[in-house]
């Protein structure tokens, strides 16, 4: 029950209608019985400052931050974890007794545990990541501070994902770019260990689409979709057709509540609780 005494949690974003985040982490909040609640808050880019600090204001816990927001909230922060330094982006922000703000980016660690959940690691691994947007640039920094063997990022614009792969080799791994389409990624998958959609290809409602045709697939890979809905795309069907292991998008969705959760809440709740929900959630708008 919402009393005077309860708190709150927001995501923000442009557009915001979309986001599973309050759905599941209100089921997991109510699972732990804490007084707290989670909302969803569109904020245009112009209102974005004003929102913080209103926020800030009004006594809520902390932000979770989406697109459009993540590189911009940066300059609202008083003080940034070592996550979002390196990414220069936070997906999260903690409103601290004393005042000041501090930022945080789980995106990348959340893929990492969501890979790890499923049996794959990124240390010493050779990886191939499709994208060069935001979701891509924070996989391909986060796998390289793991331990990455190196890292090849594909993307239609090849100077976006020239850009990431730069700032990888900063961190000593080798990395390249490369133009995403059949040829290459017929050259490049039979090289790799583990390869990431991190393009929004194959995401509602566009069910149909792939980044890459099945031919190129292969039984060796650890094929990796950060789009979740569907939770199943073609690209993770044709994938487990040919024997690759397939992890889906959701873990990382799951992660990043998980963290918000420790964080703001200082409360742990296990990501498979979350994912029931999450589940439940998808399906009925399926
Ligand atoms: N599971 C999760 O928790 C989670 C978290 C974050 C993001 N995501 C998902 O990850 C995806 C990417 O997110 P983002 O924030 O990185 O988005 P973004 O910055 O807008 O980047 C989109 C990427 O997709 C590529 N792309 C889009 N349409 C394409 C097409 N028709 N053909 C070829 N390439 C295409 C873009 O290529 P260009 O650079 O050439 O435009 C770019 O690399 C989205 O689907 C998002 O929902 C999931």
């Amino acid at each position: 029950m919402i009393t005077s005494h309860t708190k709150s949690i927001a995501i923000i974003g442009d557009p915001i209608e979309h986001s599973l985040t309050p759905r599941i982490q209100n089921h997991a909040l109510q699972k732990l019985g804490a007084d707290i609640v989670n909302i969803a808050l569109r904020v245009t880019p112009d209102d974005l400052a004003i929102a913080v600090r209103g926020a800030q204001a009004l006594g809520f816990l902390g932000l979770m931050v989406t697109i459009p927001h993540k590189e911009k909230v940066l300059l609202l922060c008083d003080r940034l974890d070592e996550s979002a330094r390196l990414m220069g982006a936070a997906n999260l922000l903690h409103f601290q007794p004393d005042g000041s703000i501090v930022g945080y980016s789980s995106d990348g660690w959340a893929a990492v545990k969501s890979l790890q959940e499923e049996g794959a690691t990124v240390r010493d691994a050779r990886i191939a990541i499709l994208g060069g947007g935001g979701a891509a640039r924070s996989l391909a920094l986060t796998f390289a501070r793991e331990g990455a063997h190196e890292i090849i990022l594909l993307n239609r614009t090849i100077e976006r994902a020239q850009l990431i792969a730069d700032e990888v080799k900063t961190l000593h791994v080798p990395a390249r770019a490369t133009t995403l389409d059949k040829n290459t990624l017929r050259q490049v998958l039979p090289e790799v260990d583990l390869l990431v959609n991190a393009t929004s290809i194959g995401m509602h409602p566009n069910h149909d689409e792939t980044p890459v045709a099945q031919e190129a697939l292969a039984a060796h890979l650890t094929v990796y979709d950060i789009v979740y809905n569907p939770l199943e795309t073609r690209l993770l069907r044709e994938a487990k057709s040919v024997g690759a292991r397939v992890v889906d998008g959701l873990g990382m969705l799951i992660y990043t509540n998980v963290r918000a959760i420790e964080i703001c809440a200082a409360q742990h709740i296990s990501a498979a609780t979350m994912r029931e929900e999450a589940m439940r959630a998808l399906a009925s708008r399926a």
